[in-house]
């Protein structure tokens, strides 16, 4: 299942932009091992979801390379990088707030629809509030309980590899607990996790190692002990912009 060493997931020296002469990752370096939950930080506009949408082919590219297990994806269209085995859960807009929690699941699992009622069954067992809201319009839900769904919905297509942007955004710190905690049951069941944060503690709480972004590249890297005990994260995250502007 896994390459040499258990690399899971490799960016190297990735130049991306939304305009071709605007790159926002300037020589971006990351490593996910197979199993790992790893946290990337940084301030508002570091290029955290810029980084988390290059991986899922939808920020354009202009240098570098992106594996997965060891095949260069760069380039290949977000569809393609679904059927491949990676899910990216989007920072907002990511259910349909007007289709029941039940049809978030099944738009989710489409690509296998013989095998939807076992993967449905699957995401109810892991998250039992759903199974009493299958009826409900998503929209109509909590915001913890529409992270649930989103990640759910994300999945169901058996990834493994899942990508999240800012799944506590919004959410009380009990609500961010809880989804947090999730987080560690889907690695448990064997998928390994990228998660993008501002709430820097409760995600290395539950994270192997973190990444700190700031400006398009890395500003440092460690263990998730390494970083909450860091003076420098701490500053990074207490004075950000007026430290990162000059
Ligand atoms: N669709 C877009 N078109 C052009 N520039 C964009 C677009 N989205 C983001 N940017 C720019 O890219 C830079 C990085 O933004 P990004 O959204 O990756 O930051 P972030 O670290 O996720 O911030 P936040 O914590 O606020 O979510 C910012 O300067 C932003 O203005
Ligand atoms: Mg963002």
């Amino acid at each position: 299942m896994s390459t040499a060493q258990g690399l899971h997931l490799e960016v190297t020296d990735l130049v991306a932009g939304y305009v071709p002469d605007v790159p926002i990752l300037r020589g971006m370096h990351l490593q996910v091992h197979t199993g790992e939950i790893v946290t990337v930080l940084g301030p508002n506009g570091a290029g955290k979801s810029t980084l988390i949408k290059a991986i899922a082919g939808l920020v354009p590219a202009q240098s570098g390379a992106i594996r997965v297990r060891g095949d260069n994806i760069l380039g290949l269209p977000t569809h393609r990088l679904v059927g491949a085995g990676v899910a990216y859960v989007p920072q907002v807009d990511n259910i349909f707030t007007r289709l029941s929690v039940q049809e978030n699941l099944e738009i989710g699992g489409m690509a296998a629809p013989r095998e939807l009622p076992q993967r449905i069954a699957e995401m109810y067992a892991l998250f039992p509030d759903l199974a009493r809201l299958r009826q409900l319009a998503a929209g109509k839900l909590s915001g913890g309980q529409r992270q649930m769904v989103a990640v759910a919905r994300a999945l169901m297509a058996r990834p493994h590899l899942i990508m999240l942007d800012e799944p506590s955004a919004g959410l009380s710190p009990k609500l961010t607990e809880m989804v947090f905690q999730k987080l560690l049951e889907v690695r448990a069941l064997g998928v390994t996790v990228l998660v993008v944060e501002q709430n820097a503690k409760a995600a290395l709480a539950i994270s192997d190692r973190g990444y700190v972004l700031a400006e398009g590249q890395q500003r440092f890297t460690g263990t998730a002990r390494e970083l909450l005990s860091s003076p420098e994260v701490g500053e990074l995250y207490l004075g950000t912009r007026t430290r990162l502007a000059a």
